[in-house]
């Protein structure tokens, strides 16, 4: 069985379509890798305006220091000009020591020293000899040296050519006083390369250009390309930008090369300090930053990226084992263990087997418990299909011994009836025939045979019907029932005929068992003859004895009808016909035959039925069509010894009788009653009648001591029955016979007595002989 695909996500429900692993761990770099590289472009940019900010600090406070370091060395240069110039042989005149003095100076420093008047005349110079005059020296010093005199202080020139070298020149003058006049200068001639020594001692940095520039705007030093661009006119872009003392811009060369200028003033002189730096000493470093930022960047994308693509093959290694492994399970077989490279799913893989071992564990507990329930069933069906089949058997068993005692008391009243008929019937020919016998007429005697015969009939057959509804009068004893079928060798023989062959197979040691002698003689004879006609071409006909002990296991198939217990059964069996189920279902009803009419009267098994019924056993039939049947008696076990039981009287013989006796005649029925009191006073005895149990006891005790014998009916009219009135009387006189008469033999307190020989009975119907004899008998017996 396959799991039910899982369902498809649903889009219109809003949910985001599922992408792959890649794309998911691509965006997982992407979004790590990006936000650095933002955050490292910032810190760039911030980088580089902070370097810009630090580079304009410095260029400003260079350009600050250098003019401070300018105005510096035009103080120094200016207080040994005073020192000169106040020096006492200047101002006496004497002017060979102060030349001397001029030159010792000079010796030590790095300008040449005149001393010059308004005229521009040098009278003195270290440049020349002692005594050497310079005349007309150019316009910017006397300007100077006129603004000196006038301010009476010291003056800084600008640039200018100078007379005696014609290089680029500046000149510092102080005012000096030569006898009295103030109107001399001492002046020092200082070249601009004076000041380089300045720039160089700044130790500027890498591309940093330092420049100075005097009031006319002319190159007065330069940190690079000095000798080329002193004295000349700085370009006048140069100039302008400087619009204040101190201040900074930035500069675009014609040439496109950007750079930041600070500029300061120099306080001695006016002269413009510059200092600049190109632009791109910063953009290089924000370039290589830039630079090493993107480079890392990229490498840790690419990093990033390849660490991703290494997860994203484990990841999906690891997702296709576990996929093979769902595969494997829809299709019903158990994975073996997964081993991925990542521990969370090695231990869903681990969790998946586990689930399949337990579910295919579940499964195979399942098929059993089903296989169980199916077994459980069948057996179910089997046992319910048993049971009905019991339960069918024992309805039918049920309705069949229900349809017996229907028929059986049906049966059982007519014969009662008709037993008071024939009796009255029998009675009275037997005493017509004891007259007819005198009178010589051989007609007459025959009619009153054949009547006679007829009648023993009828008689005949009621006591079937009897036997049949279990009302025969019973005469039990203890009976060994082989030696019964041992003493019946010879009429079964002649009974049978040649052509049957009779087998006895007699069981040793068999119990005892109580029945009527003559009625089991005469089932056996019933059987025989059946098994006879069933085997029309002759065969054998075995009969059996055994001991059987019922359990109650055996008991159940034999229905309600047999307890458990210990019986003997005899059983007779031919190699017939057989019967077919309908046939052996109807057998022991009366009258049922299947031979032709006035062969078969279909009462010998319900005779037989009866007889074992009544006798506290079971009959039972084995039929095979065309095999042959087997029916089998059981009779209780009796341990007691043989014949204890007191016999009854003798059925035939001479009748005997007790002188003039004295009985007493129960009898509702007035004409049994009738011929019952005639036959014995015929017979001699004195006889007293009542119909029913009232009129008894007012005999009985009317005569009480005479009546030597009370015979009565079991059944009477009225309050009483035979049983209470013979207990009454024996009371009332102890000595007192008591012989019953009946048709009837279920009541059991009167076979209990006949057993222990309290009771004696006459079966109706009876003739006058058998009644006599039974008085006789009655009258006899202690
Ligand atoms: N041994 C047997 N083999 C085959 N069928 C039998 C056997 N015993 C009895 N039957 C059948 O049972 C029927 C009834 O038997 P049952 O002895 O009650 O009456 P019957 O033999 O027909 O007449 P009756 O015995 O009164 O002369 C018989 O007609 C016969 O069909
Ligand atoms: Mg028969």
């Amino acid at each position: 069985m396959h799991a039910p695909q899982p369902a498809q996500p649903d889009s219109a429900a809003g949910r985001t379509r599922p992408r792959t692993l890649s794309f998911h761990l691509f965006s997982f770099g992407l979004g790590i890798v990006l936000p650095a590289l933002f955050f490292a472009v910032f810190i760039a940019v911030q980088y580089y305006a902070s370097e810009r900010s630090r580079l304009e600090d410095s260029l400003r406070s260079e350009a600050r220091a250098l003019a401070t370091a300018i105005d510096r060395e035009i103080v120094g240069v200016t207080t040994t000009l005073e020192a000169l110039a106040t020096a006492p042989a200047l101002k006496r005149g004497d002017l060979a020591t102060f030349y001397q003095q001029a030159q010792d100076v000079r010796a030590e420093q790095n300008f040449h020293i005149s001393v010059r008047d308004l005229s521009g005349t040098a009278l003195t110079a270290t440049r020349l000899p002692f005594g050497g005059r310079l005349e007309n020296n150019p316009v910017e010093v006397r300007e100077i040296d006129r603004i000196a005199i006038q301010s009476d202080r010291r003056a800084v020139s600008d640039v200018f050519l100078g007379l005696v070298t014609g290089r680029p020149t500046v000149q510092i003058v102080v005012p000096a006083t030569i006898e009295s006049r103030r109107e001399y200068v001492v002046g020092a001639s200082i070249a601009p390369e004076f000041f380089q020594e300045v720039l160089q001692r700044a130790r500027l940095q890498d591309g940093w250009l330092a420049t100075a520039i005097d009031g006319r705007g002319v190159f007065v030093v330069r940190s690079h390309q000095h000798e080329e661009f002193v004295g000349k006119k700085a370009p006048p872009h140069l100039v302008n930008a400087a619009v204040r003392s101190a201040g900074l811009y930035e500069d675009r060369s014609p040439d496109g090369i950007s750079s930041v200028v600070a500029y300061d003033t120099s306080q001695l002189t006016g002269w413009r300090v510059i200092v600049s730096a190109p632009v791109s000493i910063i953009d290089d470093a924000l370039r290589r930053s830039v630079l090493v930022v993107v480079g890392l960047g990229a490498l840790l994308a690419v990093l990033a990226l390849a660490l991703a693509d290494v997860v994203r093959r484990r990841i999906l290694k690891s997702v296709e084992r576990l996929q093979t492994a769902a595969h494997s399970l829809r299709d019903g077989r158990i994975p073996p263990h997964i081993p991925t490279p990542i521990k969370e799913f090695d231990d869903v893989g681990s969790i998946l087997v586990g689930a399949a071992s337990d579910l295919r564990s579940r499964e195979r507990e399942r098929d059993l418990a089903e296989a169980a329930l199916k077994r459980l069933n069948e057996n179910l069906e089997r046992r319910v299909e048993a049971a009905m089949k019991e339960q069918e058997h024992a309805e039918a068993q049920l309705r069949q011994l229900q349809k017996m005692e229907a028929v059986g008391q049906l049966t059982g009243g007519i014969a009662h009836d008709f037993n008071n008929l024939l009796t009255v019937v029998i009675g009275n020919l037997g005493m017509l025939r004891n007259r007819v016998a005198h009178l010589d007429d051989p007609r007459l005697i025959r009619n009153v045979e054949a009547a006679l015969d007829g009648a023993g009939r009828a008689a005949q057959l009621t006591s079937r019907l009897l036997a049949f509804s279990r009302q025969s009068p019973l005469q039990p004893s203890v009976v060994n029932a082989n030696r019964l079928i041992t003493g019946m060798m010879d009429l079964l023989t002649r009974t049978l005929g040649e052509t049957i062959q009779l087998e006895t197979e007699l069981s040793e040691h068999l119990w005892r068992i109580e029945v009527d002698p003559h009625l089991l003689e005469s089932a056996l004879l019933n059987l025989a003859v059946n098994a006879r006609d069933s085997m029309p071409e002759g065969g054998r006909l075995r009969l059996c004895t055994a001991n059987v002990s019922v359990s109650e296991a055996l008991a159940q198939t034999f229905g309600k009808e047999l307890q458990p217990g210990e019986y003997v059964s005899v059983a007779v069996s031919d190699a017939g016909h057989g019967m077919p189920p309908d046939v052996k279902a109807r057998v022991f009803e009366p009258f049922y035959t299947t031979k032709p009419v006035g062969q078969g009267t279909g009462l010998g098994l319900a005779q037989v039925y009866g007889f074992v019924k009544q006798s506290g056993g079971h009959i039972t039939i084995d039929s095979e069509v065309d095999c042959g049947t087997t029916v089998r008696l059981y009779f209780p076990r009796d341990d007691r010894a043989e014949g204890v039981v007191a016999e009854g009287p003798p059925r035939k013989g001479v009748p005997r009788v007790v002188a003039d006796a004295l009985i007493l005649v129960v009898e509702d029925d007035p004409r049994v009653s009738e011929f019952t009191l005639s036959a014995l006073k015929e017979a001699g005895y004195r006889v007293l009648a009542a119909p029913d149990g009232v009129a008894a006891l007012q005999a009985l005790q009317d005569h009480r001591g005479d009546i030597r014998l009370l015979f009565t009916d079991m059944v009477l009219s009225g309050a009483m029955n035979g049983r209470t009135l013979a207990d009454e009387a024996v009371r009332l006189s102890p000595a007192i016979k008591v012989l019953f008469t009946t048709g009837y033999t279920q009541d059991k307190v009167l076979a209990e007595r006949r057993r222990e020989g309290s009771a004696q009975v006459l079966s109706k119907p009876f003739d006058g002989i058998q009644l006599l004899n039974a008085i006789a008998h009655a009258l006899d017996g202690s």
